[in-house]
């Protein structure tokens, strides 16, 4: 296999490369870059299309019960993007009010959110009243709060409480979320009181949740920590219409190196036979059963397309200088995430030449690519980066004034869509005070 066509495995389904120009969902990526201007994000719906359909099938085939997908709208969110997970009857994960927001402002009703967050305040937690059917409480002072801010008579969103089961899956320590002295979630005894608190002051509590970490492979330590959980729902007395949420991340290939992708039945068949043995040795009925994806659901859906502007000789090093960067894709600073990408016009070329890929941000850690081969590239010329769907945009920022890009969603024999506008100088302006 060359190397070029190894490094398509990593982009969207649709992806090809045609006399060395790469398309996806048929369209030239290059034209898309001139008239929709760079950094540009790609998000292919037949790629969503797959992965949704991976997790839907898998749970109709190996699930007896109730179950239903949260996607986990931190990895990305837009008013389209939260449009799509209704048309598919998924529930979108908000953190706080702001997420809650945008999916109320796309047309989500209660039955569609869930709210969830470390620490939500009041205004968080009077959005979770408002808008969301779910609250995954994180600690007992939440509860506390949301048992003052109910009115009389007020029908609360279902509770369930956020276990920390003291261990995580092998992944980023940043993006760790289950081991012991996490800030997320409450041990055994922490759960107990807070069982307890609702049942006090009759809060609808009706189910238990966890989530270990994110960009996780190997779902070996889910074994212990979905053991805990239903020892736990055991011990609550959830009664039979109970609800289990062993959270999401799943994880992706990002690199040729990393290939093949992780294969999500195969996450799910682990799961949902672990889960259905746990129950029966407990003799627990099956509760309602939630899956938490994000990344898995939308990162190979995106690609992030950029300009080179700049080809600069530094000693031994040749460094493209592109027009995005940490502002947009701020997780090679944060985690040292490992990216390929193919050159847009030079897709089946073979890779001769080793360069490092950054972006105009004044901080040197701003690097996309510590090295990669790539065909000698010009000035003008544009790489497209695979795998760019999650935990790009929704934590890119304005640093050095960089406005936000825009985002097309693609469907093959159709004009794009945009989902994502591009910001502008107006945006950077918002806040000013003095007319
Ligand atoms: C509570 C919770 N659920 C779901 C997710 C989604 O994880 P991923 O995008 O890796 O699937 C996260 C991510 O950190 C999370 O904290």
């Amino acid at each position: 296999m060359t190397t070029s066509q190894n490094r398509l495995a990593l982009f969207p389904l649709s992806a090809q490369i045609n006399a060395n120009r790469l398309s996806i969902a048929g369209l030239d990526v290059q034209t898309l870059a001139k008239e929709y201007g760079t950094p540009l994000y790609l998000y292919d719906l037949a790629q969503l299309e797959d992965t949704a359909g991976q997790y839907q099938t898998t749970l109709r085939q190996t699930w007896q019960a109730n179950w239903s997908i949260t996607y986990a709208g931190k990895a990305f969110l837009t008013p389209a993007i939260a449009r799509w997970a209704k048309a598919h009857n998924f529930v979108v994960d908000c953190t706080g009010a702001g997420e809650m927001g945008v999916a109320a402002h796309a047309g989500l009703g209660k039955e569609n959110i869930l709210a969830h967050g470390v620490n939500k305040s009041e205004e968080d937690l009077q959005a979770a009243i408002r808008y969301a059917g779910i609250i995954v409480a994180d600690n007992l002072s939440e509860l506390r709060r949301l048992a003052r801010l109910r009115t009389p008579g007020e029908t609360l969103p279902q509770i369930w409480l956020r276990l920390q089961p003291g261990m995580a899956v092998e992944t980023h320590s940043y993006t760790q979320t289950g081991h012991e002295g996490s800030k997320f979630g409450m041990s055994e005894a922490q759960i107990m009181e807070a069982a307890q608190f609702c049942r006090q002051h009759d809060l609808p509590l009706t189910g238990i949740h966890f989530h270990q970490g994110s960009q996780f492979r190997d779902p070996s330590p889910l074994q212990p920590a979905i053991e805990k959980a239903l020892d736990l729902a055991q011990e609550l007395n959830l009664g039979a219409d109970w609800h289990f949420s062993p959270g999401g991340g799943w994880g992706v290939a990002y690199h040729e190196e990393e290939l093949p992708h992780p294969s999500v039945p195969e996450y799910l068949r682990f799961v949902t036979s672990l889960t259905q043995s746990g129950c029966r040795a407990r003799n627990l009925p099956l509760p309602h059963l939630h899956l938490e994806p994000g990344r898995s659901l939308v990162a190979r859906a995106g690609v992030a397309v950029y300009q080179v502007g700049t080809v600069k000789q530094a000693g031994t090093h040749t460094w493209l200088l592109v027009d995005g960067g940490m502002a947009d894709n701020p997780r090679k600073a944060l985690y040292g995430a490992k990216y390929s990408c193919l050159a847009v016009t030079q897709a089946a070329e073979e890779p001769q030449q080793t360069v490092s890929v950054a972006g105009p941000y004044c901080e040197s850690g701003d690097v996309l690519i510590d090295e990669i081969t790539l065909p000698p590239l010009q000035e003008g010329e544009y790489i497209a980066i695979p795998v760019s769907g999650a935990y790009h945009l929704s934590m890119a920022s304005n640093y050095n004034g960089a406005r936000r890009p825009a985002a097309l969603l693609l469907e093959a024999g159709k004009a794009p869509q945009v989902i994502q506008n591009r910001e502008t100088v107006a945006d950077l302006l918002r806040g000013d005070t003095v007319p």
